[in-house]
């Protein structure tokens, strides 16, 4: 009998699980619940589907908030199902997994999804901090004496880390990520034209046609929402310049947040960290121009990782791998 392996990236949006290389799971960490009986009747993108659209028996919730869990039950209820699902109907053992956690949470928060994660029913658990796990998982050589700074740009979080010898060295967590560049969306359109979108119609709208930095090429989206003083339905069209505008101030805190770990960073480190650029991941990490942005800001040459969204998860399954070497470096439990 074989225990199965699992990386599992536990996020404020997405919920994601590698098996060795392969992703066997993405969905939105999110449950659909029935208020009365406060049982769970839909998770991942079944619940993101009824999000705004379920009568009020039922309330559609995020059971993370800003990376850390904001609801304990449904989350180990999510995990169960999770867990469920990946096992298959020929479970027999508990399966090992690696699970993620941000940088910088308070004890009581990691201890909380370490139990999470044993009571959904796992034989052997380990927590990882998100910079780690992404860096593993991009392929950065951390495992030596020089300096790697990396971006982690989720949801509800933004992490600047600095790693070498498979640690952190500095690093510094914003509770505040892609979600603040979504709600900046739907203020801007609120106060330029008297317009009231959802937060999922703004963050359709940042993926489509959004940027960090002004482009070359202007694209326009046809948006619906509703109209501030009427409350009737309203038509505009929006462009790449305006969202370009409406962001600002969120990308400027993520700017910030980079900039003062590079500004904590040991004068050592710092000049390889030049010479190797600074690695952007997480969904965020997909907004077009931020990798310009950063540069500019920064004055560090920027880029993309090849798998920005699932780098943590692979990172963490890879982890599991890695124990003996990494052991004194993840949170402890
Ligand atoms: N093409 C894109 N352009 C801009 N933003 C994007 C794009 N694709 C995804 N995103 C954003 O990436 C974010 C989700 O990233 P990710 O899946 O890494 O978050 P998470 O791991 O669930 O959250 P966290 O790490 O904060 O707990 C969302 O805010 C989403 O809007
Ligand atoms: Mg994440």
């Amino acid at each position: 009998m074989f225990t199965r392996e699992f990386g599992i990236d536990l996020g404020t949006m997405f919920t994601r699980v590698v098996e060795g290389k392969r992703l066997l799971f993405a969905e939105p960490t999110m449950a659909a619940i029935v208020v009365d009986e406060q049982k769970m009747v839909a998770w991942g993108q079944e619940a993101l589907d009824m999000y705004g659209k379920v009568p009020e028996t039922i309330e559609v919730i995020r059971p993370l908030q800003n990376g850390v869990i904001a609801d304990y039950e449904v989350t180990e209820n999510m995990l169960k199902w999770l867990l469920r699902k990946m096992s298959g109907p020929f479970r027999i053992v508990p399966p090992r997994v690696m699970i993620t956690v941000p940088y910088g949470i308070t004890s009581v928060e990691s201890r909380a999804v370490h139990e999470a994660i044993l009571e959904a029913g796992t034989r052997e658990a380990y927590l990882i901090q998100q910079p780690l796990a992404a860096a593993i998982g991009a392929e950065m050589p951390i495992g030596t004496p020089s300096g790697n700074m990396l971006l982690c740009l989720g949801g509800g979080t933004t992490q600047a880390a600095v790693l070498a010898m498979y640690g952190i060295v500095v690093a510094e967590t914003m509770r505040s990520g892609g979600l603040a560049l979504d709600d900046a969306i739907v203020n801007y359109t609120r106060k330029k034209y008297g317009l009231i979108i959802g937060q999922l119609t703004a963050e359709q709208i940042k993926i489509k046609i959004g940027a960090a930095i002004p482009q070359e090429q202007e694209d326009a989206m046809d948006i619906q929402g509703q109209d501030q003083v009427t409350g009737l339905p309203r038509g505009i069209t929006i462009t790449t310049g305006e969202i370009v505008e409406a962001i600002q101030d969120p990308l400027k805190d993520i700017c910030e947040t980079a900039r003062r770990v590079l500004e904590k960073t040991p004068p050592e480190l710092v000049s390889d960290i030049i010479d190797r650029g600074i690695a952007l991941t997480g969904g965020g990490a997909l907004l077009r121009g931020l990798d310009r942005l950063i540069t500019k800001e920064l004055g560090v040459p920027a880029y993309l990782v090849d798998n920005p969204a699932t780098a943590v998860a692979e990172g963490a399954a890879r982890g599991i791998q890695m124990v003996p070497i990494l052991k004194r470096n993840l949170p402890q439990t």
